[in-house]
């Protein structure tokens, strides 16, 4: 597949919906490189990958790791690297922070957690030659201050609240936004809202894409089932029984075969 550029996942609001899909190392990101149109390297991975309790411990130099070994398996896919929390508290230190990212790795572009409160940020960011990608609707680097994962959109004012931080971060420069976590219907109107496609996880499927995250999406997550995860195949299962056969293979001296041996 030809490797996206902004202007090709702007234009594809209009012509096509958009596969979007988290990796975190080389090997993954290689296997998904056929079919996703964008690599997420999500700050995400301090809970699938890191088995942390939410993404907020993440940091900057964990996910340029991650971004490069993300970028070194599927070098024909345009990568997003996740902003971590603590990293975009001003323009300042946004900015430092995300050269320091494209001066370390060669993601394509950034994602930050905000709406209208990161408009001015966003802006600055993108004035400056940096490739924003937005996240409004439910915010995980939030958890903390909400107390808990709350869905949004529930109310006419909610509704409207989103779209404003939707427009707020189009007209900041956003090249797409990723929306988490809200009412179908109100999805459907934030994504009407907007020039840019709009990305949804957990956000029905009136938007111009989808995200999820490749151990949800595989089945390799078993702490819990998000509703809006559907497992593509029970990954858990199948490297379980893998892996139980191997030792059972090791202990009654079937592996190594002799196709195995020197
Ligand atoms: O960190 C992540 O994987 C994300 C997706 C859930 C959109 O932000």
């Amino acid at each position: 597949m030809k490797k996206m550029t902004i202007s090709s996942i702007k234009k594809a609001k209009d012509e096509r919906l958009l596969t979007m899909i988290t990796a975190y190392d080389a090997l993954f990101a290689k296997l998904l490189e056929d079919s996703a149109d964008i690599i997420l390297v999500g700050d995400s991975l301090n809970m699938s990958f890191n088995g942390k309790a939410d993404t907020l411990s993440t940091s900057l130099e964990q996910m340029i790791y991650h971004t490069n070994a993300v970028c070194n398996g599927a070098k024909d896919t345009f990568v997003i690297c996740d902003m971590p929390f603590g990293t975009y508290n001003n323009e300042k230190q946004a900015l430092k922070n995300a050269i320091k990212v494209y001066q370390e790795s060669p993601a394509d572009a950034i994602k930050i957690e905000g709406g209208k409160d990161k408009e001015k940020l966003v802006k600055f960011l993108t004035d400056n030659g940096i490739a924003v990608c937005g996240h409004i609707g439910l915010l995980p680097q939030s958890v903390r201050a909400e107390g808990g994962y709350k869905v949004r959109g529930k109310t006419p004012h909610d509704i409207e609240e989103l779209i404003k931080d939707a427009q707020a971060i189009e007209n900041a420069g956003a090249f797409c936004i990723v929306v988490e976590g809200v009412k179908a219907e109100a999805a459907d109107l934030i994504t009407k809202a907007v020039k840019v496609p709009v990305i949804g996880i957990g956000a029905g499927s009136g938007v111009d894409g989808q995200v999820l995250v490749f151990s949800d999406m595989l089945g390799l997550f078993e702490e819990f089932t998000p509703k809006f995860v559907k497992k593509y195949i029970d990954g858990a299962s199948i490297v379980k029984d893998a892996v139980a056969t191997y030792k059972n293979e090791v202990e009654s001296k079937i592996f190594p075969a002799k196709e195995h041996t020197y």
